[in-house]
Parts: structure tokens; sequence; C-alpha cells
């Protein structure tokens, strides 16, 4: 082994102990780096070290398949003898590549559903490079010849039953994604090594959390992006090196990775989502404020704490209850003495125009007399929950701290069974969303009861901070519908979100809303996600921006953190600056743990109330922007919150901005995130002015001081949707969807700008493609705004009101050709803040309207 540089070393040896002899056994190379960062391995493939060689190889005009022998043993048991890659072109940008073994049948996750169909293929963006030499394979990007994957030459494929390994030389070291981890959002490529399996854990950095989502961005130098996924549901280890490389790990399952060719962020967002799945449309409601806490105890509590928020001015439409409103913590009851009452709270809630959403454990007793407890005697009788090595149901623990059984979602009669239990629940309490939660599935005990587990024996254990992967989780033997639970694992939350979306929308006819803790990818489809048991602290604040941003990436938009926070006691500083940040999550929900102190916005006296108001009407002012854009979302699967570089992805100064946030194309969200700080410094982009919601003008590139108030930034080229919510009694989407409409007008430097609106009822389910919504574009070329009616197959409120930043001079307003004139039209303009505002309207948006001044 010639003398390596510490970058080009791949692990060959990455289990505890390492040692030379074993290492040399290998047939790798040992030598000590020159740098002695954590992890650069000592025992490192030599370059040609190749586990498996070239046999054959057919191609035709949408594929490759190529065969490979084994040539050498990996180090691992049961390597695949015969080894197959098959290269899909699935379109001109994504390619699909499937490593398995060509002799035996392997797992492969069941979701998400991928349209793995090949597309029609007319110019490939890429092409795939492989030589018959050696193993392994290169994916270059056409355009510029750039290659963005290079498994060539890195030693290093192991392909045995236990454990799946590849490693990759990247073209950069902007990467972005790969969770769900608490972490900056641009990856570290210091030699950071960390698994990946859905685990109930508090986030903690470095370890892994509820979800998984095995997918990057990469910004290649040129401003070029592109994505890859690896689909594979096993629990794995993803490791980064500064090469730049990265190594997966997985214990399972085949290696199917989708390789997407960009080039624009945005691009990579839309084709990645075509394969995952597009976000679901949420109803209007979820888009308003959302208010819980484990423990209020009593139905009592819960109607004082929504009443004296919704008394003190509180933008607020949904009230939750966590698991305390079940009798005995159980499933598809409720706590008929405590929350006496609680069907007719839901009704009134309902008159009041608001929502409810009440959380559902995926386990059910497993200890109630026979007969009294349909949850579990249905289960059995449907023979649908997952069962242990003796073939009867695997029974763990979770609240009810007695016995619990796990439904098993990937069952095909699942659905059927959580829908007749979800109906029952419904036929006494009208619930209209569901958050589901402990779905890891979390278990209290370790397996089953201690040694009932099957060994865990793996000749690889991923980097979870436990010894075992059953910790507080189901034994890895644990048997689902054809599959161990160890394959199963990762998409159990996922599996769990389909039927509860499909359950929701048997039983209510509408659209449904689900939040899920635990994700795989493709989970936005049907369900949004919060971060978990996040602290009442500074850095858990600054945190939830890289989370926000995260789960955008990873199509699931609806995202927020629990405002002020879940554990401990927030304060009233920090609750105040979480509320003004918390009103722009795209899932915007105020929850805290049974243990901590109260912090809803009443709660907390004058000083949270009135930050709480003020930026939640802004939010609610801001909903039917925020409505066009989760429309785009499931459409088109833009991104609702974006990094600040979409904007600019050759703009490497941006990749690592993520305590602020886009909203969309038009709006920036940059909260005050520090203790004791009244203001914050606001990074800006591009090449257009920058305003504040008021009109304030901020600065084109560079920064600018902000106050409290001015939380969101509106960029030049801007035209946006609002509607003011009643300015007296109670707001809820439900009295401000019927206010009228304004349009805020913000130019560009040439004074040009665009914004558009999608608009339905905001609770059917198939609106969009029954064709009933309307789609208006607006566009503004100098002095002339116009609009036009794209599709018109829902009314819209008319236009009350134009205001348009940044004008010179104007002295006269016309409305559709007709100068603008009481009663039917009046302008103001003031020189000093240079915004005409044309009020007192009342416009139609079924027909094109134009606006011109002078
Ligand atoms: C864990 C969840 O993360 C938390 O939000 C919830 O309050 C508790 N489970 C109790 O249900």
């Amino acid at each position: 082994c010639a003398k390596f540089d510490d970058n080009m070393r791949f692990d060959c040896f990455p289990q505890a102990n390492a040692n030379e002899n074993d290492c040399i056994k290998r047939g790798c190379c040992w030598g000590v780096p020159d740098h002695r960062g954590a992890n650069i391995p000592y025992c490192f493939y030599p370059p040609q070290y190749d586990t498996f060689k070239f046999l054959n190889m057919t191609e035709d005009k949408h594929s490759i398949t190529v065969y490979y022998e084994k040539a050498r043993p990996s180090g691992y048991p049961d390597d695949f003898e015969i080894a197959r890659i098959d290269f899909k072109y699935l379109s001109d940008d994504t390619l699909q590549i499937k490593i398995y073994d060509a002799e035996n049948k392997r797992y492969e996750p069941p979701l998400p559903e991928i349209a793995a169909v090949p597309r029609s293929v007319n110019a490939l963006k890429y092409r795939v490079q492989i030589k018959t030499s050696s193993v392994g394979f290169k994916i270059i990007r056409n355009s510029n010849n750039i290659t963005i994957f290079d498994t060539q030459d890195v030693g290093g494929l192991i392909l045995s039953d236990k454990l799946l390994q590849i490693s990759a030389i990247l073209p950069t070291d902007h990467i972005f994604g790969l969770g769900e981890r608490r972490a900056r959002f641009k990856v570290d490529m210091d030699w950071e090594i960390f698994a990946l399996y859905n685990r109930d854990r508090a986030p903690i950095e470095y370890q892994n959390l509820y979800g998984t989502h095995p997918f990057f961005l990469g910004m290649e130098p040129d401003g070029n992006s592109y994505g890859v996924f690896l689909l594979n549901s096993n629990a794995m280890d993803i490791i980064t090196q500064p090469t730049p490389a990265i190594t997966y790990r997985a214990i399972g399952g085949v290696l199917q990775f989708f390789v997407m060719t960009g080039p624009t962020p945005r691009a990579v967002s839309s084709q990645y989502t075509a394969l995952v799945g597009r976000p679901f449309l949420p109803p209007y409601w979820a888009l308003g404020f959302h208010l819980c806490k484990f423990n209020y105890l009593s139905l009592n509590t819960t109607r004082e704490v929504w009443k004296s928020n919704r008394d003190a001015g509180i933008p607020f439409d949904v009230q939750w209850n966590d698991i305390d409103y079940m009798k005995n913590a159980n499933d598809f009851t409720y706590d008929e003495h405590n929350y006496k009452g609680l069907p007719e709270f839901v009704d009134e809630l309902h008159r009041e125009g608001m929502h409810y959403v009440v959380i559902l454990d995926p386990g059910v007793s497993a200890s109630e007399k026979p007969g009294t407890y349909p949850p579990y005697d249905r289960g059995i009788e449907m023979n649908i929950f997952v069962r242990n090595s003796t073939d009867q149901p695997f029974i763990g623990k979770v609240w009810n701290r007695v016995s619990t059984a796990f439904p098993d979602f990937t069952h095909p009669n699942a659905t059927q069974y959580w829908l007749e239990m979800m109906t029952s629940l419904h036929s006494k309490i009208k619930y209209d969303g569901a958050w589901i939660d402990m779905n890891e599935p979390s278990n209290m005990i370790d397996g089953i009861k201690e040694g009932e587990c099957a060994d865990e024996r793996l000749p690889y254990k991923p980097h979870t901070p436990e010894q075992l992967l059953r910790s507080h989780s189901l034994c890895l033997d644990a048997r689902h519908y054809g599959a161990p639970h160890a394959d199963v694992h990762d998409v159990y939350g996922l599996a769990e979100a389909r039927s509860t979306h499909a359950a929701l929308m048997e039983i209510r006819g509408k659209r449904p809303f689900v939040i899920s803790r635990s994700t795989f990818s493709g989970a936005g489809r049907y369900a949004g996600h919060w971060s978990g048991d996040n602290y009442s602290g500074w850095k858990d604040m600054l945190m939830s921006i890289p989370e926000l941003l995260h789960f955008g990436l990873f199509g699931v938009p609806m995202m927020g953190a629990d405002i002020c926070g879940f554990r401990g006691n927030t304060t009233v500083e920090l609750c105040k600056r979480w509320m003004q940040l918390g009103a722009f999550y795209p899932f915007s929900r105020n929850h805290n743990s049974d243990s901590s102190s109260p912090q809803d916005p009443a709660s907390l006296g004058p000083a949270v109330v009135s930050a709480s108001r003020a930026a939640l009407r802004t939010r609610y002012r801001l909903l039917p922007y925020y409505y066009t854009l989760f429309y785009r979302a499931h459409l088109y699967g833009e991104q609702v919150v974006m990094p600040l570089f979409y904007d600019e992805p050759e703009n490497k100064l941006l990749y690592d901005i993520d305590e602020q946030f886009m909203l969309g194309p038009h709006m920036m969200v940059t909260p005050i995130l520090h203790e004791g700080a009244n203001t914050t410094i606001a990074v800006f982009h591009g090449k257009q002015p920058w305003f504040t919601l008021a009109g304030r003008y901020l600065t084109t590139t560079g920064t600018a001081e902000m106050d409290e108030n001015e939380t969101v930034s509106l960029k030049g080229g801007s035209i946006i949707p609002l509607q003011e919510p009643p300015a007296h009694g109670p707001v809820s989407t439900t009295n401000t969807r019927s206010m009228p409409l304004q349009l805020l007008v913000v130019p560009a430097h040439q004074g040009s700008a665009m914004g558009q609106l999608y608009w339905d009822d905001g609770d059917s389910i198939n609106s969009y493609d029954e064709k009933k919504y309307s789609h208006i574009e607006f566009t503004l070329e100098r002095n002339v705004l116009q609009s036009q009616v794209v599709w018109w197959g829902y009314g819209v409120p008319s236009v009350n009101s134009v205001t348009v930043f940044n004008q010179t001079s104007v002295i006269s307003v016309y409305l559709n050709n007709k100068s603008c004139e009481k009663p039917n039209c009046q302008f103001t303009y003031i020189e000093k803040t240079k915004v005409l505002h044309i009020h007192n309207m009342n416009l139609p948006l079924g027909k094109p309207f134009e606006i011109q001044w002078l």
C-alpha cells in the first residue's frame, strides 16, 4: 500500500477494534493518517479492491444492465455470488440505479410508491460510464461533462446479506439533506458518521431521530445542482468525508438509487417529489394557528385555554388534545369523567369556525378484558397485529404501561382496521385531523420483555448510540406482512400516515390533515411533521430553522417545531421571540410537555399576547399567499420554505445561511433569535430591492437591521395577495377567508412584478381535479397592473385595495380605463413613503382587470 492522502481513505474496517492484522487479512491497507482527526480510518481500501468482477452488459435505449461475479470475500458473511446493476433512464433528468443480488430476491420497501416506469426519454441530461476492468460506475452531466457521482476505483463495494456498502466521490462538498438529523443545514463533510434508523428520541446532534430521508441536494461548483436518493429502509450509516465523498452502509435490502440532474435546486425538488410523491394540499384551516399541551388533564382546562386565547385576540384555528383525553391512554376511547362534554366542545369549536385534532398512537392496549376493547379484539380477529417469533401478537408497552399490540400498517387489511377504529372514535367526537405520534414505532421496553427477541447478530451495526437497534422499539425479528421488522421499521410511520390519511378522507369526506412524528421519504404525500421533543431554549429555537429547511427539501412542507419549546419551562422573552418566528412556520403550533408550565400565549401575560397577536395577524394576512405556495408544492413540487440560495444557486456565500429562510419566491423570514436582542441583522441577496411589509425600503444586496415587527421582508418583483383578518372579535381562517382581497405590489428595479393566487373552498378533496378552483395571475409592467384568469371555477372574494411600493409620483389612476373616482375607487399617494394606495374598490376577479397610474 502506497502512502495515501487522508481524504482518499475509505474505511475498510468500520467496526470497533480495527487492528492491523484483521485489516491486512481483509486485503486492505493499514497506516496512521496524517491528520489524526476523529473518524479518519487507519484501515482503508487500496484503489483497486474489487469484490466483484465484470461479467457482461446489455444496453438499449432505456437502460443498461450489468452483471458482475464475486471476485473476493468482502470480510462480511454471505456475499452475493452474482450481482446485477440496472440503470434505467426514467426521464431525461432522472436515472434509477438498482444494485442487487441477481440470484436471490431481497427486500424492497413497498413505500413510497415510486413511479418507476420509464417516461419519455428524448435528450438525456446524463450518461452512465461503466468500465469492464473494474467494478463501479460514473454518472456524468452531459452539459458540462462533470462527474456527479463516481463509484469507480474507490474500493469497498460490499454486497453481502447483511451489509451493503458503496462509496462515491462527489463533485462538491456543498451538500444538503440526509436526515432526519439535528444539524446545521449544510452537511458537515468532515468525516461525519451518522445513523438513520427511526427512533423516539429528543433531538440531539449526531444521533438518529424520528425519521429517515436518505436524500441529498448537491450544489456543484458552477451552481448546477443535483439530487441523490437512496431508497432503502433498513438501518444504515451515512459517512461523509472531505474528499468530498459519501459512503452508504445499509444492513439489508438492495441499493436502489435515484439521481436527479436538476440543474436548479428548484428542479431537483420537483424531480424528487415527482418520484416519492408530491405533498398533500392541506385544508385551509390547517394553515391557521394550533394550540396543544400534554396534560391539560381535563376538558375544563382545555376550554379555559381555548377561551382565554381567543378572548386575548390571538388568531387561532385548531385546538388539540394530547393522550390525556383518552381513557387510560387507550386509543379510540375518551375519558368520560375528566373530559366529560368533549363531543359537545368539539361541536362548539365547529360552530365557531374552528377545528379539532386528536392524538393517536399506533399501539393499542392488549390488556383490557376480552370483549371490552374492540381495537384489540378486532385486530386479533383481522390478524393485523405485528407478530413475534412464535406467531403471537408482539407485545410491547407504551403509554398505558401494561401491554400494547402494534397494528402492522404494511398489512393489506390494516387500513380497513384503522378506518373502523377511527370511525368509531369519530362517531363520538367529530375530530378533524389526526396527530400520529410514537410511530417510530416507540416501545417503552427494548424489544419484548428482555431476552425474548432473537439475538441481533449483526455483522455490522450502524452508529446508533445504543448497543441494540431494538432499543426502545420492536425486535428486529418481529414479523410483519411478508418481512421482518428490521426491513419495515423505517417505513412503519409512513405506512401509518397513509392509512390515517385514507381513513380521514373516507370518514369526513373532506381533505385530510395528518401530522406524523415518524417519517420516511415520501411522507409529505400523506402528512406533515414537527421536529419532536425539542427543549425550551434559545438554541432549540434557532435549530428549528434548519429543521424546517430539511423537511422542505424532503418534500414535507407542512412542518414546524413546538413553538416556545416542548421540554422544560419557557420564559416570557423566549416565548415571545418564538411566537414571532413560529407564526411563520408552515405548521404553526404551540405545544409542550406534561411537566412544563403552561405556555399558551395568554398564560404568559401581555408581552407574549401582544407579540403573538401581531405576528399571527401578519400570518393570517398572508394566508392567500401561503395557500398558493402549498398548491404549487402539491402540483409542481415547489418548496414552501427554502434556503436563500435557491434564488442564486451559484452564490456560495448563501450556502451557510440557515437562520433566515425564504417563504416561497417572494418573501424572506428573518427572526430575532438571540436572548437580549431587540433587533437583528438580515442578509439580503439578489439584485432586487427589499422592503418590509409596511413598505420601508431596506437595501438591495447587503444587510439591514430589522426590528421585531419586521420579521417578514418582500423582494422586489412580487405581487402578494392578502386578506386582512377581522379587526374585532375572534380571528380564524374561517372568518378571514371571506374578507376582501388586497394586493401588495412590490416592483423590481425595472418596475415589473408578478404574483398569483390559487383559491378553492379550502376543504374539498378533489378541488383541483374537479376544476372547482380559481387561479389568477397578476403582472405589473411599469405603471400598469393586470390580471389574467388562468382558471375560474370557484368564487374568489373581490379585491378592495391595491398597495404599490416605490412609486415616484402619481397624479391619476385608471381602473379598467376609467378614471379612479368615488364611490368605486379612491387613491392616495404619499410622497414621503413613495406608496400608492388604491382602495374602496370592489373589483371582481372573474374577469381580467387593468389598473394604470400616471
Ligand atoms: C411524544 C410527543 O413527541 C409529544 O409531543 C407528546 O406530547 C407526547 N408524546 C405525549 O403524547
